[in-house]
């Protein structure tokens, strides 16, 4: 039986998804959170998909171990590659960020051309544009991928020293002439089609939304899939029986939501500090995970 009072595990392949556990603990203020970054093998966007899927059942089956009630896979490369398998394989609900995000650009879109900007890997496996016809058959899909945003959101993790800087309320960061040549060069197969609509198909291009949004244009909807995500969740929560709020109100009790960290990172204190610009909060709780650990699973 899976109890309201179990964390929500998420998992991402370093600390882009802290903008998915961000949403997931604005939207859902009374649930604890044990979020796994596997920082060490990060970026997965490169890498193929019979990989990636191996990291995220090794990443899914350490989470399982540890008492949650449901899992998130945070990172679209590990959705894109391992969402079915870990459906089938870990005994707990898993959401993950595709379906969610393509339900938000489809509900968003007027025009049904949509474009998909993500890593190399979700482009390759076509997730995205499958999600996107399931939902509607009509829309277009443009998918554009985009493995320098990554780079250039990791470089300015690891080297920006953010110590007291939060990214929603300082995209100015990422205000350079070379990022926005950047944003321009690889977004150019979005424009001029008649797209009202992009996702951000990977968890490091939220905090580039400002600059993607002055390319494309005050009048293309940005959708983060983080937002869409938090709601699946509540509801699937919600319906199992298993929204912490709810289930304490019934007994009378009041948890504290707690959050915990786990990275494959051997560089804490980095994690430390970029991950509070990413989520917002100070990340009090981080423990590393040895690869060697994780391979056994
Ligand atoms: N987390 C990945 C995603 O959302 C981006 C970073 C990576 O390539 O590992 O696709």
């Amino acid at each position: 039986m899976l109890q309201p009072s179990l964390p929500i595990g998420v998992f991402d392949s370093g600390l882009g998804g802290l903008t998915v556990a961000r949403a997931l603990s604005d939207h859902l203020p009374n649930e604890s959170i044990w979020y796994v970054g596997d920082t060490k093998r990060c970026p997965y966007g490169p890498r193929k998909q019979v990989e990636v899927r191996s990291f995220a059942r090794q990443v899914g089956k350490w989470l399982a171990k540890h008492d949650i009630k449901l899992m998130v896979i945070a990172c679209n490369t590990a959705t894109a590659a391992a969402f079915y398998t870990l459906q089938k394989e870990l005994p707990v609900p898993v959401i993950g960020v595709i379906e969610p995000g393509a339900r938000a650009a489809c509900m968003a879109s007027r025009s049904r051309k949509i474009g998909v900007l993500a890593t190399q890997g979700t482009v390759a496996s076509n997730s995205y544009a499958q999600a996107l016809h399931f939902l509607d058959a009509s829309v277009e899909v443009t998918q554009c991928a985009a493995p320098r945003f990554v780079q250039t959101v990791e470089e300015e993790l690891a080297h920006g020293g953010h110590m007291h800087q939060d990214w929603k309320h300082n995209p100015e960061i990422f205000d350079t002439p070379e990022v926005y040549a950047m944003v321009r060069e690889d977004c150019a197969p979005l424009l001029n089609k008649g797209i009202d609509t992009v996702v951000l198909g990977c968890t490091h291009f939220p905090l580039l939304s400002a600059q993607i949004k002055a390319v494309l244009g005050d009048d293309v909807c940005i959708v983060d899939p983080a937002e869409e995500t938090a709601r699946e969740v509540k509801e699937t929560l919600k319906r199992r029986g298993i929204l912490a709020a709810s289930s304490d109100a019934v007994r009378g009790v009041h948890a504290e939501p707690t959050y915990r960290f786990a990275t494959t990172s051997d560089d804490i204190t980095s994690f430390a500090v970029a991950g509070k610009f990413v989520f917002g909060h100070d990340l009090d709780s981080i423990e590393h995970i040895e690869l060697s650990e994780l391979e056994t699973l």
